[in-house]
């Protein structure tokens, strides 16, 4: 990394000279800032940091480099989770950071439409949308630090999906900055629009590799009146199955989440803070937590304690929480389970995906075939099974040496990944490709997808400047990497 070649100190140097002052970086200090990502797993010095203003900025700074042949890579909050974000092209990459265009351009509450610049924290756009009586639904751990560039380039998933779908289904518009330095104005906020080919779409998910969203227009929803928030235990996945499939029927539209948590999981939470307790009575295999939310004049509570009444047959014990504090409290379990994973080091995340008929099995078998080959390796499943997204993650046993750590995750991930296999899965359900899935995912793709994939990538960025080396492999020679 960071092998400076002449040609790129060259390049460095006449892009520092064409960039007004405080908009490009490069003291060691300020680099080493935007080389880790949040996971502490990825680190990738760049050659220096751009922090444009401005849509204009941004897109003379992309000039200057297509110009110069310099390899950019974006960063918004650096909270993804397949290292796409950190710099890592072999010979070099500028970072642009978008952290400094981070403001909310607009809230319509007629529209029920916002429009947000690419560096504007996730959460600080969730309050302006609840400003105007209004929400924006992209929820998850990270959202006090990801930024709604990076939400719409990985299309981000999370707690909501299941009633306001991935961040797609939330993207409206875009305004893009291409390789080049042109800029791509699909910033729009109809809600019917069918000219011709949907080129957002290209953008969204696409980890940076095809162009750089400067802002989006998304997509709001009225802000619901109540919220309901309960834990449950239950025997088996298998149960927690059959209760979400009575959910979706009885509960209708007005379930937004529904997380399924194993025990183990359960208890990396309480172990991890003193404060945070058994939430139930006695512990159970299976815990599920579910969120209802509602307009003023529907009796929310009385349709979930109806519900929780008839499921008495799958249900062992359970709490609906009373205020907004305990509704909080029981998702401060979900956040502190996956915060607490990490504090002993490294770990193995996944993120996959099969059909929700399938969990329960694909649950039961990965977790078998784990015990079986693996007895060592603790793993840790939950996940948004109405998504049928499930994350089950192998944590290192405690007397494990760290050098040890590779071999167990290459291993432990190839029993999963075996298992969502043979179901018809998806071994990257909302996290993406990055870097770190690249390997699995590309032994997977078929070859067709490959070709049109590569096609797409080349008629967006034919000299392979722009995230290079994410999703797709490099394309050697054409990058000179
Ligand atoms: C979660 C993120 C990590 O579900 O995907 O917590
Ligand atoms: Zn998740």
């Amino acid at each position: 990394m960071n092998a400076q070649s002449p040609l790129k100190e060259r390049a460095l140097a006449a892009l520092s000279a064409a960039m007004p002052t405080d908009l490009l970086l490069t003291d060691a200090e300020a680099l080493e800032r935007y080389s880790r990502d949040w996971s502490g797993d990825h680190y990738g010095r760049p050659l220096a940091v751009a922090r444009p203003r401005s849509t204009e900025e941004l897109s003379y700074f992309m000039a200057c480099c297509h110009e110069l042949g310099m390899h950019v890579v974006p960063q918004g909050g650096l909270t993804g989770l397949v290292g796409a974000a950190v710099a890592s092209f072999p010979e070099g990459e500028v970072v642009v950071s978008l952290e400094r265009m981070n403001k909310v351009r607009s809230v319509n509450p007629i529209d029920f439409a916002m429009v947000v610049e690419a560096g504007c924290i996730l959460e600080d756009a969730k309050r302006h949308a609840e400003a105007a009586d209004c929400i924006l639904p992209i929820t998850f751990g990270a959202q006090g630090s990801c930024r709604i560039g990076g939400n719409v380039s990985t299309n981000a998933g999370g707690f909501n999906v299941l009633r306001y779908g991935m961040t797609r289904d939330l993207v409206l518009g875009l305004e893009v900055v291409l390789a080049d330095g042109r800029i791509w104005n699909g910033l729009r906020t109809l809600r019917k629009d069918n000219r011709g080919y949907d080129l957002k779409q290209l953008f969204i998910g696409a980890e940076g590799t095809l162009g750089i969203v400067a802002a989006a227009a998304l997509k709001v929803f009225p802000k619901p009146e109540q919220v309901e928030t309960a834990l449950v235990g239950l025997e088996s996945v298998e149960a927690a199955m059959q209760l979400y499939a009575r959910a979706r029927r009885q509960c209708s539209d007005l379930l937004t989440a529904f997380e399924l948590i194993l025990r183990g999981g359960i208890e990396i939470a309480i172990n991890a803070r003193e404060d945070l307790n058994d939430p139930l009575s006695q512990s159970y295999p299976v815990y599920v937590l579910i969120e209802a939310s509602a307009a003023g004049r529907v009796d929310l509570k009385a349709l979930l304690e109806g519900f929780f009444a008839d499921a008495s047959d799958l249900v062992l014990d359970g709490v609906i929480a009373s205020s907004k504090a305990q509704g909080e409290r029981l998702w401060l379990l979900r956040e502190m389970m996956v915060e607490a994973q990490g504090r002993g080091g490294r770990y193995l995340r996944t993120d996959v995906s099969v059909s929700i008929s399938s969990i329960a099995a694909f649950v039961s078998e990965t977790l078998a075939a784990l015990a079986d080959k693996y007895p060592e390796a603790i793993a840790v499943t939950y996940g948004h099974v109405g998504d049928g997204n499930i994350h089950l993650n192998i944590v290192p046993p405690e007397d494990m040496p760290a050098e040890e750590y590779d071999s167990l995750f290459h291993a432990t991930e190839e029993v999963i990944f075996d298992v969502v296999d043979r179901h018809g899965g998806s071994i990257s359900a909302e996290h993406g490709i990055g870097k770190i899935k690249q390997a699995a995912f590309l032994k997977r793709a078929d070859p067709l997808t490959l070709e049109l994939a590569r096609r797409i990538k080349d008629a967006f960025d034919p000299e392979h400047l722009l995230s290079e080396g994410r999703i797709l492999a490099s394309a050697q020679g054409k990058a000179g990497g």
